[in-house]
């Protein structure tokens, strides 16, 4: 396994549609791992594949980690198919760093997806992982956590972004 380049804002491959994933070879199962490799090492909470540079629809997630309870999930082709509520938490992403904010998301989610083995699941999920599962599947249609935010907001973050970026 290796730690990936995570990709950060402005790249473009974080604004790509990214691809649906025909079919689990070898070398999407070394990517799945990659990314969990490359989430943990961050560290963080989830990890979508345009992250990475891969714009493929793969996300990878464990909320039990920093619990001291680690349980990685790796989803294929996840699709929202229900949601329910509203909820107004604090996020951050691994592609903008020092950026966190209040995002408003669905309180609860139904995702379907693909396993590495090519099986279906079907994953009930609310609080924190509803959120993880939202933020990253934004990521596989190119969309980023400001473009959930507020005209006014969006403006301080991007500026606050570009100030960051001109001192790196
Ligand atoms: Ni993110």
């Amino acid at each position: 396994m290796a730690v990936l380049e995570i990709k950060k804002y402005p790249d473009s491959v974080l604004r790509e549609k990214a691809k649906s994933v025909e079919n689990v070879d070898g070398k999407l199962v070394k990517l799945a791992e990659d990314m969990l490799e490359t989430m943990y090492a961050a560290p963080g909470i989830g990890l979508a594949a345009p992250q990475v540079g891969e714009s493929l629809r793969i996300i990878v997630f464990d909320v039990g980690h920093s619990q001291g309870e680690p349980e990685p999930h790796v989803l294929i082709n996840p699709v929202i198919t229900a949601s329910e509520g509203e909820e107004i938490a604090e996020e951050g992403c691994l592609s903008l760093p020092g950026i966190y904010t209040n995002v408003k998301r669905a309180a609860k989610v139904e995702v379907k997806g693909y396993d590495l083995d090519g099986n279906e699941v079907v994953m009930q999920a609310e609080g924190l992982m509803a959120r993880v599962l939202q933020h990253e599947i934004d990521h596989l249609e190119g969309k980023l956590l400001i473009d959930r935010l507020s005209r006014v907001r969006q403006h301080m973050i991007k500026k606050k972004l570009k100030k960051a970026l001109a001192e790196r």
